[in-house]
């Protein structure tokens, strides 16, 4: 399954989910944004009334639910695919995400949903070249200056981003790491098909 999967992290605004929906389109893969998921989770505790911080409840509510990126994001049936992009989330999304039992559920439908795509899968988020596919072929890490990363991600503003940064990098379960063996591309100043040519360049460098 490993073999089928383009695995791509970075912190927000980096450009990951342009340029793996861009290179999954290129290569007639699918395509997975697992931020999405845990951001529809928070949509649902948000919704539910549950503490972003209560690890139990917000845990439960994980196991429970059925949970879809595309066409767009929908949970237990409900199109988030809106409100999982607004303040409240940016804000909580880091503190439901730190969570190791919503990690597990997230991370166990990740594989599923690669293992059952036809082609391979373009993943993007912050754990999948080092945790979620360890042993994927192709690893790419992106990166881009802060004030880039801000002006990519508008309203949320450079402090949001940068606090959300540090919480991924910082927490005990799955933290943002470059995997050694990942590509590491800075995007700053450079367009998504630039990074997608660059990917595909070194995709064909590598050994099938
Ligand atoms: O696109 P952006 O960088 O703003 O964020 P995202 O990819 O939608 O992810 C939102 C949040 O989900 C991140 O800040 C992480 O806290 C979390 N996340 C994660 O922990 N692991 C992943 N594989 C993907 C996202």
């Amino acid at each position: 399954m490993s073999d089928r999967v383009i695995a791509i992290d970075g912190p927000a605004g980096s450009g990951k989910s342009s340029v793996a929906r861009a290179l999954a389109s290129a290569l007639g893969w699918s395509f997975l944004d697992t931020g999405a998921m845990y951001r529809a989770v928070t949509v649902a505790a948000l919704d539910r009334g549950v503490e972003p911080s209560d690890a139990p409840a917000v845990a439960a509510l994980a196991r429970a639910a059925a949970i879809e990126t595309l066409p767009r994001v929908v949970i237990d049936g409900r199109d988030v695919e809106d409100a999982i992009r607004t303040e409240r989330v940016n804000e909580a999304v880091s503190i439901v995400a730190a969570n190791p039992e919503v990690r597990a559920q997230m991370v166990e439908r990740q594989r599923a949903f690669a293992d059952r795509q036809p082609e391979g899968t373009v993943v993007e988020g912050r754990d999948i070249t080092t945790v979620v596919f360890p042993n994927a072929t192709v690893k790419v890490f992106l990166t881009a200056s802060l004030e880039e990363r801000a002006r990519r991600r508008g309203e949320e503003g450079a402090a949001s981003v940068a606090r959300r940064d540090e919480a991924d990098a910082s927490r005990a379960a799955s933290p943002l790491r470059r995997a050694p063996d990942a590509l590491v591309l800075d995007t700053t100043g450079r367009s998504v098909e630039e990074v997608v040519e660059e990917i595909r360049a070194w995709l064909r460098t590598r050994p099938h």
